[in-house]
């Protein structure tokens, strides 16, 4: 079975339950500055998780791209990605366990055409924070799987979340499958330690939201999240016991062959250099070409960062492998032509494509003289001390972006070693130095801007509920930002706003700002501020205890947001507000910029 039919198998099964389609979110996170990417399904929706009402309804199901830089080192072997597309669904506080693990296994035996006799589950075994599953396990048992087969396991095994620091997790129920049954018996945990009995699915029942203190604290609403690794489970649906022997691979793999003259192996040595090569070169520019698609570029910072990563590291294995051309960007094409599995579903590629090859192709170049300049400097510094010293190297790092894995491979070429010690102290000393330096721009920075920036917090907030009162209460903040020059706000909106509209969203901030609000901060339990009605959007980061924003009076407010702050304690003070521009930002969002003057 290839990705594709994987894909729409999935989706159909719960739009034939009730839920509608959603389409992926961008892998950059809006609203969650504690991660760079996105790394699950649940992740964008954590704003619905946590009782938000989804303009949608309350069953979903999408396929959702995402980012795992955690695990990169491990990326080589035939099962570890970066980049990989999850298939979710979930209940917003509709169904439960009851609904789920039946469908689940209706799925995966009916859809799938899974040998229920190949197949385990693991429950949660419970502990202080929440009880032992047993609701799970009976209801899996109810459909024939054997007590051998179901086993309990603790908190490290059979938990999920939250996907950053703090948010909405809860104990899950997984389901394995034995993929070499014809060798006989095997427990359970030698399966799973041989790789012959592999996770497929993960239902996880998110009822809790663990906060800043680390507590679990039981959410009002009890939801559904589920997740099931598309690149994976093609392979293993697939019978296949390499991921990389997928269609999603195939054509990636093919390329690289053909320009290295190298074969790639499936299976045959799994740990030979050449094999592992080519799976990085492949996982690598894969996820580069989606990063780059959601509007990333490669820098020295965050999530620019780790592009610039997957691209250096992926040139070194090209050279590694033979090719001593510039190639990422021929390898991207070929991820971008897969037509079958990607570009039909994800118009950000297409729409993209130039800018990618291109940026690659830039990257590429830049890389390469990095390499060569930093390779002379490591000639001329053998030559002349017939040595380079831990803080030479740390220099080179530093200052060329020279990999100081490949030093250490100039070195050993010249019988020569590393100080590792005194690489890693220069290393340390210049974090300390950069840390105080921001930190002391931080402070000054904020001060010379928190007036206008306070400013602009609390117009947004007007912004927010003049845009609900004009257009409905489905719209949503996606993400905001401020600078001292202007804000940013994206919402979810169908249709480009009409003149009439903008006019009137206007006008009502302004009356707002005339009619000289008081701004009102309170705190209190997350739970109180929803009960309050208070908007909260910014889900994720949402400690146990909150600060609601009310403007206007207590009972007759004009909005009421859970925010951090900082805001003017009186709307007198933000002058005249004016829309400047309205745009769409992605599928189903509109942005607004918007000044104060
Ligand atoms: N959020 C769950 C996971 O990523 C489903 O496994």
């Amino acid at each position: 079975m290839n990705a594709k039919e994987l894909k729409d198998k999935y989706v159909s099964f719960f739009v034939s339950k009730g839920h509608k389609e959603i389409p992926s979110a961008s892998l950059i996170p809006e609203n969650d500055p504690t991660t760079l990417f996105i790394s699950a399904g649940m992740h964008p929706l954590v704003p619905f998780l946590l009782g938000q009402p989804h303009p949608l309804g309350k069953r979903l199901v999408d396929v959702q791209k995402c980012v795992r830089t955690g695990d990169i080192d491990d990326v080589g072997d035939t099962f570890h990605h970066t980049f990989f597309e999850m298939l979710g669904n979930w209940s917003l506080g509709d169904y439960f366990k009851k609904e789920m693990i039946p469908w689940s296994y209706e799925f995966l035996t009916k859809v799938l055409n899974l040998d229920p006799k190949n197949l385990h589950v693991t429950c949660f075994a419970g502990d202080e924070d929440a009880p032992k599953d047993t609701e799970s396990h009976d209801l899996w048992l109810s459909l024939g799987i054997p007590e051998d087969r179901i086993h309990y396991l603790p908190k490290k095994d059979n938990w999920w979340g939250p996907a950053g620091a703090v948010g909405p997790c809860g104990p899950d129920s997984e389901m394995f499958v034995d993929t070499k049954p014809e060798e006989g018996q095997i427990d359970f945990e030698t399966g799973c330690k041989q790789g012959r009995i592999i996770e497929v699915w993960n239902d996880v029942f998110m009822q809790y939201y663990k906060d800043e203190t680390g507590k679990y604290v039981e959410m009002p609403q009890k939801n559904v999240d589920t997740g099931l690794g598309v690149e994976r489970n093609a392979a293993i649906f697939s019978g296949f016991s390499d991921n990389y022997q997928s269609s999603i691979w195939q054509p990636i793999i093919k390329k690289i062959e053909e320009l290295s003259g190298k074969t790639y192996e499936p299976g045959a040595d799994k740990n030979s250099p050449d094999n592992k090569s080519i799976r990085i070169i492949a996982d690598h520019l894969r996820s580069a070409v989606f990063i780059i698609a959601d509007g990333v570029e490669p820098s020295n910072k965050e999530a620019g960062y780790v592009l610039r990563r997957l691209i250096r590291r992926t040139i070194r294995r090209g050279k590694a492998i033979g090719i001593d051309k510039n190639f990422c960007s021929i390898i991207a094409g070929t991820v971008l032509d897969n037509q079958d599995n990607y570009a039909g579903t994800y118009p950000e590629l297409n729409d993209n494509r130039d800018k990618i090859l291109s940026i690659l192709e830039a990257e590429e170049n830049k890389f390469r003289k990095t390499l060569d300049r930093g390779l002379n400097e490591i000639n001329k510094l053998i030559a002349r001390n017939h040595q380079v010293s831990g803080k030479e190297a740390f220099t080179l790092y530093e200052s060329f972006g020279f990999p100081v894995e490949m030093i250490e491979e100039e070195l050993q070429k010249n019988n020569l070693t590393l100080n590792r010690e005194e690489f890693n102290q220069s290393q340390e000393e210049h974090v300390k130095l950069s840390q105080t330096l921001s930190a002391g721009k931080f402070k000054s920075g904020l001060a010379d801007n928190s007036e206008i920036i306070t400013k602009y917090h609390t117009a947004t907030h007007l912004l927010h509920a003049a845009l609900r009162q004009v257009l409905g209460d489905h719209v949503q903040q996606s993400g905001s930002n401020i600078t001292s020059e202007r804000l940013r706000f994206d919402f979810s909106h169908p249709d480009k706003l009409t003149e009439e509209q903008i006019k009137q969203v206007q006008e009502i901030v302004n009356q707002q700002i005339q009619l000289s609000l008081p701004v009102l901060k309170e705190t209190m339990p997350f739970v109180e501020a929803q009960k309050q009605g208070a908007l909260a959007f910014f889900g994720s980061k949402y400690p146990e205890t909150v600060s609601v924003f009310t403007i206007g009076s207590k009972d007759t407010y004009f909005s009421k947001e859970v925010c951090t702050g900082p805001h003017v304690k009186n709307t007198n003070v933000l002058g005249t507000f004016e829309i400047t521009k309205e745009e769409s930002a992605g599928s189903g969002k509109r942005r607004i910029y918007a000044v104060l003057k």
